[in-house]
């Protein structure tokens, strides 16, 4: 197992927070504190109306910008919905998909998931697809089953070449915007059966090639640990990314 196959990616996840004017200022207090940061790659998947003024605000800079959903058709009668070649043509580099929050309150399940990931990846989008069990689950040691499902079924239609532009993010709904973080070993655990799903489908190879992200209350305090582990290679950040500091400070625990 080897960690330097692999890219580092650091990702906020913003949710919905920031206006268009709070996300120029919260990208220009991040830049500078990032600048020197060159051995991860960093990435904040923002609020679509906020997409403008973070490509703008992170130009020629080594941050990277994201969106948290996508929509699977190409185009046509979906009123409220984005596709994948408008974040393109924004300037969208990834595309987070699968979020539990997504699939808690906005009705996603596996097979949309796997819909939106097939539309983004088809049009060139980088997807972060995130895949975790409830509290339910864990207690139920279920969870093995859970993640290997999430992330067969989102993977459906997805070749070896493909998934190469695919970065997993596992997050434990329970120790999403909780404070409770799953110890380093529980992430690291989670991580390897994941990668163990992909070496089952893609080889051994590609699966030691893929970035697999632990998300769920990640923070400054936490990450070095967290990030430290073989299997986990980067975070997926929820409330630290809304600090400049803080993530900053993450970004450069992943060094
Ligand atoms: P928190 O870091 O706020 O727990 O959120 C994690 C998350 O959901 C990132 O997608």
């Amino acid at each position: 197992m080897n960690k330097k196959l692999r890219k580092a990616i650091i990702a906020g996840n913003w949710k919905m927070n920031n206006t268009p004017a709070q996300t120029k200022k919260t990208i220009n207090e991040l830049k500078p504190l990032v600048e020197k940061c060159k051995k991860c790659e960093i990435v904040l998947c923002v609020p679509f109306v906020d997409i403008q003024n973070a490509v703008k605000a992170a130009k020629d800079t080594n941050i990277k910008i994201g969106a948290q959903n996508v929509h699977f058709a190409e185009k046509g009668a979906y009123t409220g919905e984005i596709s994948a070649q408008m974040l393109l043509e924004c300037g969208v580099e990834y595309v987070i998909i699968g979020h539990s929050e997504r699939r808690q309150y906005f009705g996603e399940t596996d097979e949309t998931v796997n819909k939106r990931v097939l539309a983004a990846l088809n049009a060139g989008l980088k997807v972060i697809l995130c895949v975790g069990e409830v509290l339910t689950e864990r207690e139920q040691d279920v969870t093995s089953e859970v993640v290997s499902r999430q992330t067969k079924i989102a993977l459906l239609g997805v070749d070896k070449k493909m998934l190469k532009n695919v970065v997993i993010a596992y997050e434990p709904v329970w120790a999403i915007g909780t404070g409770k973080v799953a110890t380093a070993d529980q992430a690291d655990e989670v991580c390897g059966i994941i990668r163990n799903v992909l070496a089952e489908k893609y080889g051994a190879k590609a699966a030691e090639g893929t970035t697999i992200q632990y998300g769920g209350s990640m923070n400054a305090q936490n990450s070095a640990e967290l990030l430290a582990k073989v299997n986990v290679d980067g975070g997926l950040i929820g409330g630290a990314s809304l600090k400049p500091a803080d993530f900053a400070q993450i970004v450069k625990n992943a060094q």
